[in-house]
């Protein structure tokens, strides 16, 4: 495959700086050697920049940086279409997950324009399902996916999103940290969350095929957007929203073999790596390899799935 990497430095969706570097930490932790190996043709764009923008003041005093989080909304929905547009799989290096309001509107109409619907898997311990009015924190991380999926009240605060992706087309993995009007709006919405304690009760496999065989039967596009904190702290800790009892390394490593078994993924996010939090790297390398197995990386050749 010809693999894009796009550096997204956001920060401005969260509340603790350091996700400024994530990008530089996930190309020092050996990202495009990664995929290189792999038979992949890298070729890395460096960073991304926001657009200027200057949006009025919201209602909800606790938002904070609505004009930059806007600006980063608008360019990367452009070098996520522009990237797709060019037949590529590009690998959005984040950042903080509001780059979400950019990279998943902007895949989502280039796959409008090829024809194609478009379908999300969220791997994270949250939903990121706040509107700009329930937001409490005031942490735009967690809002791209009700953005996204065209839940109302974003504009004119940010841009109109080039493309929404129909909330029955996502699926969301690892969850365990819902707010309550999040809860309500994804009932509303037709979301499918496969919380923690689904994983627990029927394993992660079943929830995540059956999801795949819905993108394959719809000759869907794929969007991957994986969070740090889909993982458990212990193994990954350099996040600013660690939640106990998160996916484990096993259980990681399967979902991305899943994925590249599956053929599906036409785009990827990255998100939330915090490398000022980290431990001697760990976290960073650890996201190195998971992609790895995303895009084929695997011990033993094997033509099926072994169960
Ligand atoms: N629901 C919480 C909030 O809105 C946590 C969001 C965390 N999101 C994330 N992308 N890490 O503040
Ligand atoms: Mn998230
Ligand atoms: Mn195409
Ligand atoms: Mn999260």
């Amino acid at each position: 495959r010809d693999c894009l990497l796009i550096g997204a430095p956001v920060q401005s969706g969260a509340s603790q700086p350091g996700c400024l570097m994530g990008p530089d930490a996930l190309r020092t932790a050996g990202l495009a050697e990664a995929l290189a190996d792999l038979g992949h043709r890298v070729t890395d764009l460096g960073n991304a920049a926001p657009v200027d923008m200057s949006p009025p003041a919201h209602r909800n005093d606790a938002i904070h940086d609505l004009g930059e989080t806007a600006g980063w909304c608008a360019s990367l929905q452009d070098r996520a279409r522009a990237a797709m547009a060019d037949g590529a799989l590009p690998v959005f290096l984040g950042g903080d997950h509001s780059l979400s309001l950019g990279t998943v509107p902007g895949v989502a109409a280039h796959a409008a324009s090829d024809g194609r619907p478009q379908f999300v898997l969220w791997l994270d311990a949250h939903p990121d399902f706040h509107t700009l009015d329930s937001t409490r924190s005031g942490n735009l991380h967690g809002t791209p996916v009700a953005y996204f999926t065209g839940q109302p009240g974003f504009q004119p605060w940010l841009p109109a999103p080039a493309a929404t992706v129909p909330a029955a087309h996502v699926a969301m993995l690892g969850i365990r940290s819902v707010d309550a009007a999040e809860q309500t709006g994804l009932r509303e919405a037709g979301v499918t969350v496969h919380d923690m304690r689904s994983i627990d009760e029927l394993g992660i496999i079943r929830p995540l095929t059956a999801f795949l065989d819905r993108v394959r039967a719809a000759d869907g596009a794929l969007h991957v957007s994986l969070d740090v904190d889909f993982l458990d702290p212990g193994i990954a800790p350099a996040v600013g929203t660690t939640v106990p009892g998160g996916a484990t390394f096993r259980e990681a490593h399967l979902v991305m073999e899943l994925l590249h078994d599956s053929g599906r993924v036409t785009s990827l996010d990255v998100v939330e790596l915090n490398p000022f939090l980290d431990e001697r790297g760990r976290t960073a390398a650890l996201m190195v390899d998971l992609v790895a197995s995303l895009m084929g990386k695997r011990v033993m050749d094997r033509m099926t799935r072994s169960y």
